[in-house]
């Protein structure tokens, strides 16, 4: 998400920290900063914007050691204010973070009674102000003292006026690599940044502290260094040829994001910060209204069948589109929930509009903080995926899947959910990323499987209940970008028409996994397979049957049946990428369709 770039040397600090920024650029970013340390007056320089706009008047500061950062902002509002550096009530520490500290609201409420002024809304002052109050001399033993306080993942960069002549850096679960040239030390969040100054590097593992001088370094633990054999272009896609495969291969991140510091697991419940203000109006609502376009309303019709099987609660999901068009019966005791990847999107923010003339409960399920959406709803939840680059949203979706899962047990807790069901939904959910990991794990399995199919030119996506919409966004994914025809349909509906076009040229991807719906989807199979359609299976690990029944067999782990979407997309979005590549085209922007609909 956020960008980190630091120098310490002996040439001028800020074109270095400048074009390192640039690099970063291709992770998306709100605002940036730059701190340089120089003799005479350090040099603070923060805005919100792209770089580009403000390039033309950068001031030139002097001086050796620099920190710089861009930010995508997740705690508190996209202003100069919450930009990094930040820094301590002294000016003496000044710091670029990457990540989330967890307890930042009760450091922070301690802190402010021991006499420390805040200035921003961030998480990341917090750091500011611990290592302020533990620095005596030495900047490294501060930030150790510190950063024992913190929960959650940081990647930190600082520079203190008062131990000039050095850049402490540490890190937990947020990348950090130090550069490494003679009389020169650079570090960054990526490796975009540092490249073209040197393919030296060491990667600082996890709670480690890093101290760079203009003529050395140290870290507490002896590191070999490493070469990187990036070429820039894939550097600035994080090594990965597109964005998309990128932001496959962040889904397992995305669902940590998601529910970080969100679980409560002994109470069976979820604290979602954005929906404190309206939880006694939640309370009393007995119909959902979900509402949303493109991926974002496959997402929300996932989440009709979380809601309704464990909140109680009736739901209504529709397109946007759609939905600001029709008259929908709705009143005091409805709540209308919008999903979007972007907040921006034209339909989503006027159905929204439409609800709230009608005084109707509004909230958000928005990734990009400060957007319109996340502004004019009542209140909301964010899914922290990060930006989001390609034109076929992937990662996006599964922030979107987990969050509506939290909502889930937050409304369900609220009424009719027991405390052993909120666990135990919650206890799979903390599983999650890790069973999407071993899921990543057969991507040269699916690869293989696009090679197979490349040449088909339709196919058929078929799931039941928490799977049909799943059949919905793989067969959207593969439309997308590989130009194919696909469709997705409920399995029960084969019968009613789609079966007619089954033959040996019409593939069909049944999302089939051990679950209430599973002898169903066999029949379909069946139905298929009677006439020679081929059929490539999405099915639970340790299912060997199924096998002898079909074509191709890609394995999921097992998990609670609410929760099989989040590990049975990924398949498809691999699916999809791979016949997009191997077709030849455009896989992070397909013709003819653009990231964010900002018109009707
Ligand atoms: C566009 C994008 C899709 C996205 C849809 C909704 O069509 O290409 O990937 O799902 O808009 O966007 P939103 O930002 O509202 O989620």
């Amino acid at each position: 998400m956020c960008g980190i770039v630091g120098y310490i040397g002996k040439k001028p600090a800020f074109p270095i920290l400048l074009s390192g920024l640039k690099r970063l650029e291709y992770r998306g970013y709100d605002s940036f900063g730059f701190f340089v340390l120089n003799k005479n007056k350090p040099f603070l320089f923060k805005k919100v914007g792209k770089i580009s706009e403000f390039e033309q008047n950068f001031p030139n500061p002097d001086g050796e050691i620099g920190i710089a950062h861009t930010r995508w902002g997740t705690t508190g509002k996209i202003s100069e204010a919450n930009a990094h550096p930040h820094y301590d009530c002294q000016q003496n520490i000044f710091l670029v973070h990457n990540g989330i500290i967890e307890n930042y609201q009760e450091i922070k409420e301690r802190l402010i009674k021991e006499g420390h002024k805040f200035l921003s809304e961030t998480d990341t002052e917090v750091i500011c102000h611990l290592i302020e109050k533990y620095f005596e001399r030495n900047l490294e033993e501060a930030v150790r003292k510190a950063l024992r306080e913190v929960r959650g993942t940081y990647g930190i960069a600082v520079i203190s006026k008062k131990d000039p002549q050095k850049i402490v850096v540490a890190r937990l679960s947020s990348p950090i690599i130090l550069g490494i040239n003679k009389d020169e030390f650079l570090v960054a969040s990526d490796p975009a940044a540092i490249i073209t100054h040197t393919r030296q590097v060491i990667n600082l593992d996890d709670n480690e502290i890093a101290v760079l001088k203009p003529d050395g370094f140290f870290i507490l633990k002896e590191k070999p260094l490493e070469t990187i054999e990036w070429k820039i272009e894939e550097a600035e896609k994080g090594g990965y040829p597109h964005f998309m495969l990128k932001e496959i291969i962040e889904e397992p991140e995305v669902i940590e994001n998601a529910i970080r510091g969100r679980l409560i697991i002994e109470e069976g419940s979820v604290k979602l910060g954005g929906l404190d203000s309206v939880s006694a109006q939640l309370r009393e609502m007995d119909k959902l209204v979900l509402v949303a376009c493109g991926t974002a309303h496959y997402a929300a019709m996932v989440g009709e069948y979380m809601l309704e099987e464990y909140a109680g609660l009736p739901c209504e999901v529709d397109i946007a589109s759609e939905f600001r068009y029709r008259k929908p019966v709705v009143d005091e005791k409805t709540a209308a929930i919008f999903v979007s990847q972007s907040g921006e999107t034209a339909d989503t923010l006027a159905a929204l509009r439409e609800m709230k003339k009608k005084g109707i409960l509004t909230i958000g399920i928005t990734n990009v903080v400060g957007s319109t959406q996340s502004r004019e709803t009542d209140a909301g939840v964010y899914t922290r995926s990060g930006p989001e680059i390609a034109v076929a949203s992937t990662k996006a979706f599964l922030g979107q899947l987990a969050t509506l899962a939290m909502l889930t047990i937050y409304l369900g807790r609220q009424s009719e959910m027991s405390l052993v069901t909120g666990k135990r939904i919650i206890e799979e959910l903390a599983k999650l990323q890790e069973l999407a990991r071993e899921v990543l794990k057969k991507a040269p399995e699916i690869e293989k499987l696009a090679k197979k199919y490349r040449n088909f030119k339709n196919f058929w996506f078929i799931g039941r209940k928490y799977n049909f919409p799943i059949a919905l966004e793989g067969a959207l994914k593969l439309k997308e970008i590989s130009y194919l025809h696909a469709e997705g349909i409920a399995g029960g509906e084969l019968k009613h028409g789609p079966l007619a076009l089954i033959d040996e040229n019409f593939p069909t991807i049944a999302i089939c996994p051990s679950d209430s719906v599973y002898e169903k989807m066999i029949s379909n199979i069946q139905e298929i397979k009677a006439r020679e359609g081929p059929v490539i299976a999405i099915a639970t690990q340790g299912n060997e049957e199924i096998k002898k029944i079909v074509d191709d067999v890609i394995y999921i782990p097992k998990t609670l049946e609410m929760l099989t979407p989040l590990l049975s997309i990924i398949p498809l979005h691999l699916f999809a990428y791979y016949m997009a590549v191997l077709l030849g085209n455009d896989v992070d922007k397909p013709r003819n369709l653009a990231k964010v609909i900002t018109v009707e």
